[in-house]
């Protein structure tokens, strides 16, 4: 049992090391997610959040990451983001 639970950690470890191996999904909006949004942490922090944001959440998000984190994103950029986040990464 304790192996086997080492076993798991071992992959769960591996599986979410190297953020190159991200890949969202390929729809519009990629591109600026993906160039905004890598700056200053790991695009994996969208999957991890997949299921639990709806657009209400991912709104209130990229908000934070402007007002608070202090993003460089305008509102056509935002806008885009928003959308590409609740319509792939939306629960
Ligand atoms: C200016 C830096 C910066 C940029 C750019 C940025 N973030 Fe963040 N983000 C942060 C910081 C700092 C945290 C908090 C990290 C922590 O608590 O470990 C965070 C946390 C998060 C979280 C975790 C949930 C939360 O509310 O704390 C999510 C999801 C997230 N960011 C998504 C995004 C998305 C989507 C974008 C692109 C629109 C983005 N971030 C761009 C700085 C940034």
């Amino acid at each position: 049992m304790r192996t086997l639970i080492l076993l798991l950690s071992f992959f769960a470890a591996t599986a979410t090391a190297g953020e190159s191996l991200i890949v969202l999904k390929d729809r519009l909006g990629k591109n600026q997610v993906v160039a905004q949004c890598s700056v200053c942490h790991s695009l994996d922090y969208i999957t991890m959040h997949a299921s639990i944001l709806n657009r209400a959440g991912w709104e209130k998000t990229v908000g934070k990451m402007i007002n608070v984190m202090g993003a460089p994103i305008n509102d056509a950029d935002k806008r885009i983001i928003i959308d590409y986040l609740a319509q792939n990464y939306g629960k």
